[in-house]
């Protein structure tokens, strides 16, 4: 089995964007690395049901349905035996509250090696959220940002206990984009 990186940050922080250089760049070296959108995982099982048309849907739906679309979306990720990269949430807002993204039975699945929090300013996160017209995003302000930002390190720090898995905050600033693609790089080498 290869390698499990579970990269997670609140929406629009950037992380699939630090992800693609990443694997890019680590390509480049002969170090190969799948990447795999947990979101998109779940999506496809929710959307085969009927239940969601588009992705950001997802986190209205009954807690319950949440819950079953990440056991499927957890148990098809553990099959894949190459070095991968989980794209997704260590908490999910939603109307009921924030949803464990990584819950027990998702964590037995993926056994993560390490997981990751992409964060950046609360400021920058939310401009380019605005920027980003191709998501139906929740209109959140600075405030809610930074409880999630928190919140999730909190989360993240349970993964670790329950794992025994490392946690690394890589920041993604504006400008510097190229900084937390080699800071990324390194912990995946
Ligand atoms: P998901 O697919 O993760 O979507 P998301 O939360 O909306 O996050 P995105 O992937 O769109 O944003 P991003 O942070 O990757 O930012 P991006 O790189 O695009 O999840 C979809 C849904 O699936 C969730 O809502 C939930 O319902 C469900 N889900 C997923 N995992 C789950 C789980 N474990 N449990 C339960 N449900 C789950 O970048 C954004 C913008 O910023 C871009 O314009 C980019 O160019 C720009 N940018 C990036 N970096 C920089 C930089 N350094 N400087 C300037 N601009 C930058």
């Amino acid at each position: 089995m290869g390698k499990k990186v579970v990269i997670t940050g609140v929406p629009g922080v950037g992380k699939t964007t630090v992800i693609e250089k990443t694997i890019e760049a680590l390509k480049s070296e002969g170090i190969e690395y799948r990447a795999i959108n947990f979101g998109t995982c779940m999506f496809e099982v929710a959307s085969s049901k009927g239940y969601a048309s588009d992705r950001d849907e997802m986190r209205k739906l009954d807690q319950g349905l949440q819950r079953e679309f990440q056991k499927a979306a957890a148990s098809h990720i553990a099959g894949i035996e190459e070095n991968v990269i989980v794209d997704t949430h260590s908490s999910v807002s939603t109307p009921q509250g924030y949803l464990a993204g990584l819950p027990e039975w998702v964590l037995r699945e993926l056994k993560p090696d390490v997981v990751v929090l992409v964060e950046a300013d609360e400021d920058q996160i939310l401009k380019r959220r605005l920027k980003d017209a191709s998501r139906n995003r929740d209109l959140e302000g600075y405030r809610d940002i930074l409880d999630h930002q928190q919140f999730n390190r909190f989360m993240a720090a349970s993964y670790s206990m329950m794992t025994g898995c490392t946690v690394k905050i890589i920041h993604n600033p504006d400008f510097l984009l190229e900084k937390s693609v080699a800071n990324m790089a390194e912990l995946l080498r």
